[in-house]
């Protein structure tokens, strides 16, 4: 039996204190120079993976597709893309992967599929009114002969969420709904094929020893009853976080967040739990409040969430506390971990979002207010980093993060791939910026992306990359990779970190409150994590010693501005 398949607690539970390395694809490297990252280039770079220092990998989705949405329209969640390379491929790597100590979640995406899956095709050619046609969401349109869409729900990427199919006969037909781009129809989450599939696909992976799944817009899937418009309900218009109110447990809204998807995760879940090691579940789950965030996370539902509150934090010190605070008591409401998130591939990148002078909660290129103080990003993003790593439960790296990259915001509109782009009249740049291909040498063509001889990324990498390169920051100890090294290499030897709770220290060693700009708290045994993000120096707790800072330290008991310190007790 590996190391990784001990079946003590401790081994079945690592998932709670997990930090885990989002690997989109595409663009973590290229092996057989097509300009397109391929499971071929994971495997030639797993090496960079244990370095950091992370417990597992999330690939986002590697299956046959149109990439309309960069993977995310699934033909065949039962297969490789050709372009990624073959199942074959997939089932080396998961058994290198586990070589090496690392676990493997894959993105599993069960609201839509591909408009090229067999399904959708088949429902096309069969007709109104067909068996086919009920496993996806095809409705008459409204009005006399049908032209109005039928009811006002709208796309996430821009646009009505409906689109008119051409029937066999060459006439204006039915309307389907796509609650993301038309090339990704929305399943039948009440016919039971769509369950029965999705539940093979799970055996199908966990059968090849995939660690678990990432679920794609878990707080999906569940239609209300006859498709009614959401109109004026309130769901939208609440602020975001609003306390829970006592016994309503409807969100009220037609296709978000309903509470019949539950039952979808308890079926999930008793899968997950028939496997040894058990598998495990992480939730996008995207709603209005924490606590119900953490009903996705009851105990015989899905195990983990991200922590989007977190990610969507402006820097500043009274909202992160809040967010925290919020977080760890939901959490331990159901016993579930919490994670800290910074960034993924649908945001701008945490660097750029924090070199902003006006911080706004906004986590798109359109939302991010005010001029750019790029040192200024990157020493925040340098103390967010040891923050996310020291409070209590899992945490997530997105690709490149460790590299210090910055949104890439002036791409070549000519370039961007992202449907937003199109769908939106060309007015939301999307998410392309944060999709770059990474860097690994800054000497190399495509900066060591692809193989010699390589196509050109599929999307460009500007001059600067290079100075982000794997080969420039493993040689400079002051590094923001060396950072993520030490930082994680002291997390996986630290019995304070990981899972757990944690104590908020409310002031500095003159007695006097740490203040507004600081953010201080203590783990058992001997932990201590010091954030200040004021404009002043700060003492550090009396009886401590520092271990790792994110910026250099002048005096040793002192911390200085955008800076997170920690400290051994004692
Ligand atoms: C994924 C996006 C994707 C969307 C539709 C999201 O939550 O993270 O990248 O476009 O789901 O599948």
């Amino acid at each position: 039996m590996t190391e990784l398949h001990r079946s003590d607690d401790v081994d079945r539970d690592w998932w709670r204190s997990a930090v885990i390395y989002q690997l989109y694809i595409r663009s973590f490297a290229d092996g057989d120079g097509d300009g397109l990252g391929d499971i071929a280039g994971i495997h030639a770079h797993l090496d960079h993976l244990v370095e950091l220092g992370i417990d597992a990998i999330w690939i986002n989705p590697w299956y046959p597709s149109p990439m309309a949405d960069a993977g995310y329209d699934v033909a065949d969640h039962r297969g490789i893309d050709a372009r990624f390379g073959t199942l074959a491929d997939a089932e080396a790597l998961v058994a290198a992967a586990h070589a090496a100590g690392l676990r493997i979640l894959l993105d599993l995406v069960p609201n839509h599929v591909s408009d090229q899956h067999p399904w959708f095709q088949q429902a096309l050619a069969a007709g109104p009114g067909s068996p086919e046609r009920e496993r996806f969401l095809f409705r008459d349109g409204r009005g006399p002969d049908g032209t109005e869409r039928p009811n006002d729900w709208t796309s996430c990427f821009g646009g009505p969420a409906w689109t008119r199919v051409v029937e066999a006969d060459g006439r204006p037909g039915q309307w389907y709904v796509h609650l993301f781009a038309p090339e990704q129809p929305d399943l039948n989450w009440d016919h039971p094929d769509v369950r029965a599939d999705v539940e093979d696909t799970l055996r199908f992976w966990f059968d090849r020893g995939v660690d678990g799944f990432r679920i794609d817009v878990a707080h999906s899937l569940i239609k209300e009853p006859g498709l009614p418009d959401i109109g004026a309900r309130a769901w939208d218009k609440q602020p975001p976080r609003v306390a829970p109110i006592p016994g309503v447990n409807q969100t009220d809204h037609p296709h978000w967040d309903r509470d019949e998807v539950h039952d979808v995760y308890r079926s999930w879940r008793a899968i997950a739990d028939s496997y040894d090691p058990p598998r495990v579940f992480v939730a996008e789950a995207v709603v209005p409040d924490v606590s119900r965030m953490a009903r996705y996370l009851r105990a015989d539902e899905l195990h983990t969430a991200f922590n989007f509150d977190f990610l969507k934090s402006p820097w500043r010190p009274e909202l992160l506390r809040t967010v925290i605070e919020d977080t760890l008591r939901e959490h331990a409401e159901v016993g579930a971990p919490p994670t800290w998130v910074l960034s993924n591939h649908d945001v701008a990148r945490h660097v750029s979002r924090y070199a902003r002078a006006v911080q706004v909660l906004g986590v798109n290129l359109s939302e991010l207010q005010g001029p750019v103080d790029l040192e200024l990003g990157r020493r925040r993003g340098r103390a967010a980093v040891l923050l996310s790593l020291a409070l209590p439960g899992g945490a997530y790296v997105y690709q490149g993060d460790e590299l210090g990259l910055l949104e890439v915001e002036d791409l070549p509109d000519d370039a961007l791939q992202d449907p937003s782009w199109e769908r939106s009249g060309r007015t939301d740049r999307g998410r392309d910026g944060c999709r770059v291909p990474l860097p690994w040498r800054a000497a190399a063509p495509s900066f060591g992306f692809g193989p010699a001889g390589a196509a050109a990324p599929w999307l460009p990498q500007p001059d600067w990359f290079a100075e982000h390169a794997v080969d420039v920051l493993a040689a400079d100890p002051s590094s923001v990779l060396q950072l993520y090294r030490d930082a994680l290499a002291i997390r996986r030897a630290h019995p304070a970190l990981g899972d757990g709770t944690m104590r908020w220290i409310e002031r500095a060693p003159d007695g006097a409150a740490y203040g507004a700009g600081v953010l201080a708290f203590e783990r058992d045994p001997g932990f201590v994590c010091v954030v200040n993000m004021s404009a002043e120096d700060v003492a550090l707790p009396a009886g401590t010693t520092l271990v790792l800072a994110s910026s250099p330290l002048a005096d040793p008991t002192t911390l200085p501005p955008e800076t997170t310190g920690w400290l051994r007790r004692g």
